[in-house]
């Protein structure tokens, strides 16, 4: 299955900085028993790029590098087998040399000008970064009829408490939430918190 489709029958795309590679078994085999094959392990921190390759062994995991910025970060991203590579803008360049590694690419959005840029580049889902701070749910919607072509997967800002107000938009394919994977409980390697944590989210979003 195409990583799009992966997120899309998620509606959570689980994001982290892990920067120990003794992290990515244990955060793995949790993805697993959730049943959310996925992650974004963004580069925020110069020790990530040492570590993404880890991911290899865990070929199950469709691995999604984020805050990509540069072209090195795609080759790293390329190197660690990434399916799926998040930018927190668009950029023509990024993404035409995404387009030669042949690996998907999600560009971040969040004027409407920048999602006319990305669309006539031929990307219809979009990240919409940072989602709480550029108006949340009530931006998208008015996005709806504006785009209705192009799918979004908001970021920045989303909680279980702001969750289901975006899921409820159909132009929104899922939600990306570092609070999913909170940094405090990686740091402490509270493994079975995480795990509780994605399982509660999986469940709210089952239950509406
Ligand atoms: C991102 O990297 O997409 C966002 O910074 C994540 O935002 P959050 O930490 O509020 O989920």
């Amino acid at each position: 299955m195409n990583a799009l489709n992966i997120i899309k029958k998620t509606q959570l795309l689980p994001l982290t900085t892990l920067v120990s590679r003794d992290d990515v078994e244990p955060l793995c085999d949790i993805l697993m028993d959730v049943s959310i094959p996925l992650v974004e392990i963004t580069l925020r921190d110069e020790r990530t790029l040492e570590i993404v390759d880890e991911f290899k062994k865990f070929p199950e995991i469709n691995l999604g590098i984020g805050t990509i910025r540069t072209k090195s970060h795609i080759d790293i991203a390329n190197k660690a087998n990434a399916s799926f590579l998040i930018t927190p803008g668009f950029s023509e360049d990024l993404a035409d040399y995404a387009a030669s590694k042949n690996i998907v690419m999600i560009p971040g959005v969040q004027t409407p000008s920048e999602i006319m840029k990305a669309s006539e580049a031929g990307f219809k889902t979009l990240k919409f970064f940072p989602a709480e701070l550029s108006g949340g749910a009530s931006r998208l919607k008015a996005y709806k009829s504006v785009f209705s072509d192009i799918k979004f997967i908001p970021t920045g800002g989303i909680t279980d408490e702001n969750t289901l107000s975006y899921l409820a938009l159909d132009n929104v394919t899922a939600v990306g939430a570092s609070a999913l994977i909170p940094a405090d409980l990686i740091k402490s390697k509270s493994w079975e918190e995480i795990r509780n944590k994605l399982e509660k989210s999986k469940e709210l979003i089952s239950n509406s």
